[in-house]
């Protein structure tokens, strides 16, 4: 076998944790491998050894054949691999070229610059890697800013490129240009380790699939075309997956939700909402598409109470909640699952009981008179635990005890219980294992079945195909589409500002 890469009997523990236990992983000349499995399966741990950024506990690594032993990523640089984290490294204030020559010993690269920024262009062109080299970190979009990356690497002549998660942070028509960049990548001989939980994804770019579960692997060098989503996802999860949600066909009902020119500002007191109008209806699932930081998450804060609004106006049944307190959209019958699961979702040291009745402990049965009781609301918990399967020992377990998968339930439970006229959804299945976020998409099926209003706000354009039956695209604030077919080109133009240029200082 012409295996560039073996790693062998690879063990890495951190305490109270096994990442990687006895893992085999074979990188062969000239491939694209894909490291598949849900969060917490060990791919990142296990890369990272590979890069020489982690020592494992035991096990072998050989590179063409060879031992060898790394104590740190210039050793793995040396030998030829590379690895591009899932945060990138970049210093802001300098330039592409600037970047890329950073740590090198290359003696007196400042006096020559403008000769480099011509490699590093050319580099690019090979790839397919458009980037300008004399252009500052800062003014250049995350996808580009990745390119940058590849470029650093390239630039160091590595012969196997690992990639974790690379397509998290792209927009479809970057995942597009970054599959070619990597097609042409191994056509040129190099080897790449792509990292993804997406099964979509693995399935589209790699020649072989090694999966990960609980840190041990359960399939090792698949080929893709002898193979099938459900049994990746079985692979992934260690139980079946179904792909199969119901949607009935439904027509919506009266106007739950309007956003009349509504504008609010972000963390940093920068405008982050320019004047939206939405409507959303009883019984219809509304899918607001777009990149991360384009004003969804303000959206969904005005919407609830968390944030103020610096001008329009929100209704919900026709009472107008415009920079209320949350109690009065809670008491208007508005649910919320937000980003954030364990700050704002939950009170992590609080039990399940506590957390679940936290909008209830007001009104009977759990309210007697002005104190609370606990075996009603304990009962209550127990009723929505079995209801909603959330896995735990006890009512009384801590909601900070829970998976991500269960914490979500958690907060289903308590909003949904409630029967909420309006559910705002913000990323509801992020970072949950693809059985869980079936479970979850099906729960906001049910709520539409019900007549509940939606707005689903998501990155995962998948999911906002999969649910929604309209689908409105949010870019730099404003709503730029309100309808949009389920074509993920076409909402990937919107998605990143249709023909407008990615770069922000073009753009300006
Ligand atoms: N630096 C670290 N310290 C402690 N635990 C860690 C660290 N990095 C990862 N882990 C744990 O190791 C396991 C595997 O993590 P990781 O390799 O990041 O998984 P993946 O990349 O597949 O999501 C997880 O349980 C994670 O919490
Ligand atoms: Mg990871």
């Amino acid at each position: 076998m012409d295996n560039l890469v073996e790693m062998r009997g690879i063990t890495k523990r951190f305490p109270g944790v096994i990442a990687n236990e006895d893992v085999d992983f074979e990188l062969r000349h000239g491939e694209i491998h894909a490291l598949l499995g849900e969060n917490g399966a060990g791919k990142s741990t296990l890369m990272t050894v590979l890069a020489g950024l982690y020592r494992p506990e035991a096990g072998t690594i050989l590179v063409r054949g060879n031992p060898v032993g790394f104590n740190s990523p210039r050793d793995a640089i040396d030998l030829g691999i590379g690895m591009i984290h899932q945060h990138f490294t970049l210093i802001e204030s300098q330039t592409v070229t600037e970047n890329i020559l950073l740590g090198l010993d290359e003696p007196r690269f400042l006096m020559r610059l403008s000769h480099y920024d011509k490699q590093m262009a050319k580099i690019g062109e090979q790839y397919g890697l458009q980037v300008t080299p004399d252009v500052k970190i800062w003014q250049l979009s995350v996808g580009e800013q990745q390119r940058v990356e590849i470029l650093k690497m390239l630039y160091r002549g590595v012969e196997v490129l690992i990639m974790d998660e690379p397509t998290s942070v792209l927009a479809p028509q970057e995942i597009e240009e970054l599959f070619k960049t990597l097609r042409s990548m191994v056509e040129e001989g190099k080897s790449i380790v792509f990292i993804s939980h997406k099964l979509n994804e693995v399935m589209t770019i790699a020649d072989r699939i090694t999966v990960l579960r609980q840190g041990r692997v359960t399939a090792a060098g698949i080929d893709p075309a002898s193979t099938s989503k459900a049994e990746l996802a079985n692979l992934m999860v260690g139980r079946k997956v179904l792909f199969e949600l119901e949607k009935t066909q439904r027509e919506p009902g009266k106007v739950v939700l309007e956003l009349q020119g509504v504008s609010a500002d972000n963390d940093k007191r920068l405008p982050a909402m320019r004047g939206i109008d939405l409507k959303v209806r009883s019984g219809e699932i509304v899918g607001v598409a777009g990149v991360a930081g384009n004003g969804q998450s303000e959206l969904g804060e005005v919407i609830t109470g968390l944030r103020t609004c610096t001008g329009g106006r929100i209704l919900v049944n026709g009472k107008e909640v415009t920079n209320r307190h949350a109690r009065t959209s809670i008491d208007l019958g508005v649910a919320h699952i937000p980003e954030d699961r364990t700050h704002v979702g939950t009170a992590p040291n609080l039990s399940i009981t506590d957390n679940v009745i936290m909008k209830k402990y007001r009104e009977p049965p759990i309210a007697r008179g002005t104190s609370l009781d606990r075996g009603a609301a304990q009962e209550m918990a127990q009723g929505l635990k079995s209801e909603y399967t959330i896995l735990a020992p006890s009512v009384e377990t801590p909601a900070r005890n829970l998976s991500g998968g269960n914490l979500q339930r958690v907060i289903l439970a308590r909003e949904l219980s409630s029967e909420p006229s309006l559910l705002i959804a913000m990323q509801p299945t992020r970072g949950l294992d693809v059985g869980a976020i079936e479970g979850v998409q099906q729960l906001l099926l049910e709520q539409r079945e019900q007549g509940a209003a939606i707005l689903l706000i998501s990155e995962e354009l998948e999911e906002i195909f999969t649910l929604s039956d309209r689908i409105v695209v949010i870019y730099e604030g404003e709503i730029v589409a309100d309808g949009v077919e389920p074509d993920a080109e076409k909402v990937g133009l919107l998605m990143t500002g249709g023909s407008r240029s990615s770069s922000k200082e073009r753009a300006a």
